[in-house]
């Protein structure tokens, strides 16, 4: 686990997305990831600030406007608010949207670009190598997987030309021991090993310049070269918080508790990155979080190969395999163990909706609000302090928060649902609705409102949406998200005497 910034501060960041293409399955995951992830930081009581934003620079961007007949500018200004309106619907909270195109980045670029300069660490070299455009990435022949680009299974092209240089190979046994300092930094623990034995092979100098296409950020000192794409897109991380404008702004965020990432992109982040800052006389980032792929059919998803799947459909509960948002973000989350690799299929979506939300929470609810209305009046009886129910209330709470410490939404989330399944055993033990009205269906209620009380706060990170009507339903006043962990879950706040209401079923059961 990662210690926190000794401030109560968290700040967590998504990639920026390519503008090349739409946002789909794979982008949402991340980013409902970190969504989850600085909700329940925020119920911990963080100051949490969470960014996303969108690439917006490059040659696989200058081609896809070209290839739309547009200008480079028209053509990113009508992608990116696509990623900000998938984001609002998917119910992410972010509280910045960086792009790339922004003059507060191309200050702050150049202001880092300048800063490597002038320690020596950016040279001008003559780039002789293979580049793959789909990546934005240079590749040597040992990379290549019969001859073609190893992610994209394309050719990459010869490229001969001047560039700029980044020396990273001066950074080697820094980085080696920047990490033997900082063990857990890199979460899931195998990429750590990953990184430093990729670190441990010999690390070459990279091209950060191109002259060979003009959109995006000169260099400060030779405006005819563009910064290569990865140099200026990780910059964002830092020039979205004032970095080379507003210094207290920066320091006060800075660095980053957690990058989220894909696993395609973890050398830049956890090589590249740390040794860029460094160069500039900035703190290395606190915490990475690598995920795996969100694959479809076997294949990771992407405009290349076609098995494009758009979340905004998936939500749309008209159709027959919409399950809502929170559907959605469920079963993102739990359903891939956050680092592997998963396969999505509409047959696990649906799966998930029926057997976790549709049967075991909403069932509870259902459930609970009924026997309430029925045999207590409709006003929910408080619980017991001696309840059997408690321990393992207190046993979800303590596993599912050190679950989320460990950036596993997958497993908090098990441990969040232990409570339901309990919750759900208990009531089928004691059989409440077969009672006659009296203590013993008092104390069973109450005791069941509790639990729900406690799923709602524990859940709302995941299902945000849920988890307020959770709340309301059982007579509660406020903002679910204002609660605070672990105060607010401990056993006994359910204050009994509110109105519990029965509505909708919360998860229609799908076909
Ligand atoms: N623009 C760069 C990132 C720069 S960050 C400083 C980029 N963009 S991307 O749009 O191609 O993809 C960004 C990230 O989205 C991937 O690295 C990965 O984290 C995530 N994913 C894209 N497709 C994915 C899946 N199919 N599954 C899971 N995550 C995926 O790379």
């Amino acid at each position: 686990m990662v210690a926190a910034n000794a401030s109560n501060s968290f700040y967590a960041t998504t990639p920026i997305y390519y503008v090349n293409a739409k946002p789909h399955l794979g982008h949402a995951y991340t980013t409902i990831v970190g969504d989850a992830l600085c909700r329940w930081q925020r119920l911990l009581g963080k100051d949490v600030h969470f960014l996303t934003g969108t690439d917006e620079h490059g040659l696989k961007i200058q081609q896809a406007a070209d290839a739309a007949g547009m200008a480079p500018r028209e053509f990113v200004d009508s992608i990116a608010p696509l990623f900000a309106d998938a984001w609002r619907k998917l119910d992410i909270s972010n509280d910045d949207f960086i792009r790339t195109t922004e003059d507060r980045h191309r200050i702050g670029v150049q202001h880092l670009l300048q800063a490597c300069y002038d320690s020596g660490d950016i040279e001008l070299d003559t780039y002789r190598g293979l580049y793959c455009v789909a990546c934005e990435a240079y590749y040597v022949e040992d990379d290549l997987v019969s001859g073609n680009c190893p992610i994209h299974k394309r050719p990459v092209e010869h490229v001969e030309e001047e560039n700029y240089f980044f020396r990273l190979s001066r950074y080697g046994d820094r980085l080696l021991d920047w990490y033997a300092k900082h063990p857990g930094a890199i979460v899931p623990e195998h990429r750590m090993n990953e990184v430093i034995g990729f670190i441990k092979q010999g690390l070459l100098d990279f091209s950060i310049s191109r002259t060979s296409f003009s959109w995006g950020i000169p260099l400060p000192w030779d405006s005819k070269h563009i910064t290569y794409v990865w140099f200026d897109a990780l910059a964002n991380y830092i020039t979205a918080i004032g970095y080379g404008v507003d210094d207290a702004a920066f320091s006060s965020r800075w660095p980053v508790d957690y990058h989220l990432i894909g696993k395609d992109i973890i050398r830049f982040h956890c090589v590249y990155w740390p040794a860029m800052l460094m160069s500039a006389g900035i703190e290395p980032p606190h915490g990475w979080a690598v995920g795996g792929w969100l694959l479809v059919g076997g294949e990771k998803m992407s405009k290349t190969t076609g098995n494009v799947v758009n979340p905004l459909d998936l939500i749309d509960e008209s159709r027959e395999d919409g399950v809502g948002v929170d559907g959605f973000r469920y079963y993102v989350l739990a359903d891939t163990p956050y680092g592997a690799d998963g396969d999505f299929t509409y047959e696990g979506l649906i799966g998930r909706y029926n057997s976790d939300l549709a049967n075991n929470l909403g069932n509870l609810l259902s459930r609970v609000a009924t026997v309430v209305g029925k045999k207590c009046d409709g006003v929910g009886p408080a619980p017991r302090a001696d309840s059997p129910l408690a321990d393992a209330a207190r046993s979800a709470v303590a596993e599912t928060m050190a679950r989320w410490a460990d950036v596993q939404p997958s497993r908090a989330l098990e441990a969040t649902w232990q409570l339901i399944r309990a919750t759900n055993a208990y009531l089928e033990a004691n059989e409440p609705w077969k009672a006659e009205p009296g203590a013993h269906v008092d104390n069973v209620m109450g005791d069941a409102l509790e639990a729900l009380r406690i799923v709602a706060i524990l859940a709302s990170p995941a299902i945000p949406r849920t988890a307020q009507i959770v709340w309301d339903r059982i007579g509660l006043s406020g903002s679910v998200a204002d609660r605070r962990v672990p105060d607010d879950v401990a056993w006994g706040g359910y204050p009994g005497g509110t109105t519990v209401v029965k509505g909708d079923p919360l998860f229609p059961r799908k076909s």
